[in-house]
């Protein structure tokens, strides 16, 4: 079940074989290479040295270890960038991000597409025979470096191709769009510019489209990566590592291509990125939030639609965050267990061993870099890899009762016009799943228009478009479906919906938002009823229709929580008392079991496998025979995993 990420190009080419001895003696059955590697393997144009890393895949074969060989589209060389320097992203403020670390290519350059068919084919044909390897990670982290957007010429040419064949006219865009406001109208498509780099906000629904067209962009190029290596190596799986709080381009969409997703989970590094309060960053500086990696375990397990791996685990400090902690001691086998716990089929760790040299010197590996030992890290892979081995066959992830619709456009849009500093939908839904989760639920995630059958409770945390499938989803559902704030709020041409916000959502729940208030740091609207709690950020001025009841209301009697049958609507940005109470009534209402657990502990389900976590800082005990503990121990420490059937 475990792996590594190997870079045979940095060490001593006698070293190999000792390290395939070593990763198999640790646990470890793959290995994945390959993804940096292409100046190594095109030193200069067309002239290829392939025989290096045959040497490397044969020894790592011989050693009885798997491969996942990697496409090395993520860092194109540096003859081929003084080649074709036209291919580089172009930043917002019209800056080329050129050669000198990764990523530095626009996935709308002609020439780049070219270019990384001409690689993939090479790769494909050359190691995907290999008896090693058995399946392929294309590219590295799609948009990684804030690459999604890139306002370059060539970026500005497929725009204007992609509206043409969305719009029949410049007359019709400009309706779609509102082009009337501010005179931005344009007389055909080769008027459209790109919405950067004007005197002030540019228009909300060419930057909406302009980020639908990016992500699509994505998707095509992935797509033509997995054709390649699917036609030159039959057989073998197909996957790229995505990414953690990271909603550039749809996720789901690009799911769909691949035979599975993998992530890479980085849970300490992640709790200093994410706009957590100061308290918190330092409650968890050493173990990371205990819903960080979960709730990317369950987002890529809906991504590859049930099938997931992590591809890079976090197995000591990291590099990149603004501080980088040491875990706290059992944490790297508490994040190996957990991912397993959600259902990863395999958990990869990064690296093998930390590189002394580079961008990336002061992120650990498994073993250091004198070569001389483990690391603390690597010692708990080990510990995990005897636990893994005793254990046996592990059942199936099932199917949860609850579901939280996740929307990458939520994100965008949010984004375009946040209308208040921190209102965050990446933040908002994983509150809304921490509140489901410490109140012990499973949580699948799902976009938004697929079938909801199933499901007994459905989080919705915001959804400001409303398509028809998802209308759709939410009409035929049995579930009972909690909405959040702005749902509903926008058309798909990011304007007010005609009968105002929740748009179609009114026939679900009749009410209308008349007036939206952001709310700075520091005030709050306390929200009494049937639940109660604090609202911040943001609150909605509702009026419910007759037949709407009114659950909980702001101070000055205008209600903040709305339920009609099913239903439920928030108006608001709810605090932890406030989302609990809310998920608690409705779980009350359809008889849905909930858990009473300490704040930092979480529990899981896989198949009849249950699994306790504990991220606090006291011993946990879990209530049952200690006989049943098939890992761990019934008392938990700081750090402690249990298993039980
Ligand atoms: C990932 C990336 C790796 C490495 C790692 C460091 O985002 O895929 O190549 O940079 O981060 O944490």
């Amino acid at each position: 079940m475990l792996g590594v990420c190997y870079y045979p190009e940095h060490w001593p080419e006698p070293w190999w074989a000792d390290d395939a001895r070593r990763m198999r003696e640790l646990g470890i059955a793959v290995v994945r290479v390959g993804e940096f590697a292409w100046s190594r393997l095109e030193p200069e144009r067309d002239r290829f040295d392939f025989a290096w890393l045959h040497r490397a895949l044969d020894t790592l074969g011989a050693a009885g270890l798997e491969v996942v060989m990697s496409t090395p589209t993520a860092t194109p060389p540096k003859w081929l960038m003084d080649m074709h320097p036209e291919i580089a992203p172009v930043d917002a403020d019209g800056v080329v991000r050129g050669f000198g670390s990764r990523r530095h290519t626009s996935f709308s350059s002609p020439i780049w597409i070219e270019e990384s068919r001409r690689i993939t084919e090479i790769v494909a044909r050359e190691f995907g025979a290999h008896p090693a390897v058995t399946g392929w990670q294309l590219d590295n982290e799609y948009g990684c470096h804030d690459t999604v957007l890139s306002y370059g010429p060539h970026d500005l040419a497929a725009f204007r191709q992609w509206l043409r064949r969305r719009y029949q006219s410049a007359e019709q865009l400009n309706e779609a769009w509102g082009n009337v406001f501010w005179s931005m109208e344009v007389g055909s498509f080769d008027e459209v510019a790109l919405p950067v780099g004007a005197v002030t906000e540019t228009s909300p629904a060419a930057r909406l489209e302009f980020w639908r067209f990016a992500s699509e962009q994505i998707v095509r190029y992935s797509e033509m990566q997995a054709e390649i290596v699917r036609r030159f190596s039959p057989g073998r799986f197909v996957t790229h590592n995505f990414m953690g709080l990271f909603h550039d381009f749809d996720h789901f969409a690009c799911g769909e291509h691949l035979d599975f997703a993998t992530w890479d989970s980085y849970p300490i590094g992640f709790t200093e990125r994410f706009p957590f309060s100061e308290e918190e960053r330092r409650a968890y500086a050493f173990t990371g939030h205990p819903d960080m990696a979960p709730f990317h375990h369950d987002l890529y397990r809906a991504v590859g639609r049930d099938r997931w791996w992590v591809m890079e685990q976090q197995a000591g400090p990291v590099n990149w965050a603004p501080w980088n902690p040491i875990p706290r001691p059992g944490q790297i086998r508490l994040f190996t267990w957990e991912a397993i716990a959600h259902g990863a089929e395999r958990v990869m760790y990064f690296r093998w061993r930390q590189a002394p040299f580079g961008q990336e010197q002061m992120h650990s590996g498994l073993n250091l870099p004198d070569n001389s030992s483990l690391s603390p890290g690597g010692s708990e892979v080990a510990e995990a890899a005897r636990e893994l081995a005793r254990l046996g066959p592990l059942p199936a992830s099932r199917r949860s009762d609850t579901a939280l619709v996740f929307d990458y456009e939520a994100s965008w849009f949010t984004r375009i016009q946040p209308q208040g500093r921190d209102y965050d939908y990446g933040e908002l839904a994983y509150r809304w799943y921490e509140a489901a989760r410490r109140l012990g639920l499973d949580v699948d995630f799902v976009p938004p228009g697929a079938d909801l059958g199933g499901y007994r409770l459905v989080l919705v945390p915001s959804l400001p478009f409303v398509s028809d499938a998802a209308l759709r989803a939410f009409r035929n559902s049995e579930a009972a479906i909690v909405f959040g704030p702005r749902s509903g709020s926008k058309t798909r041409h990011f304007a007010i919906p005609e009968n105002l916000p929740p748009g179609p959502l009114a026939e679900l729940i009749g009410f209308r938002v008349v007036e939206v208030a952001s709310l700075r740091p520091g005030l709050v609207e306390p929200v009494t009823g049937n639940v109660s709690g604090e609202v911040s950020r943001w609150r909605e001025h509702i009026e419910p229709r007759a037949w709407v009841s009114v659950e909980a209301t702001f101070r000055d009697g205008s209600p903040a929580l709305l339920r009609a049958g099913r239903f439920t609507y928030l108006g608001g940005w709810g605090d932890a008392s406030l989302l609990g109470g809310m998920i608690s009534s409705v779980a009350a209402r359809i008889a849905l079991p909930l858990m009473t657990l300490p704040e930092n502990v979480r529990v899981r389900r896989r198949g009849n496998l249950n699994f306790a976590f504990n991220y606090g800082s006291d011993a946990y005990e879990v209530p049952l025979e200690a006989e049943r503990i098939v890992v761990g121990t019934k008392v938990l420490p700081p750090s402690g995993v249990a298993a039980w059937y």
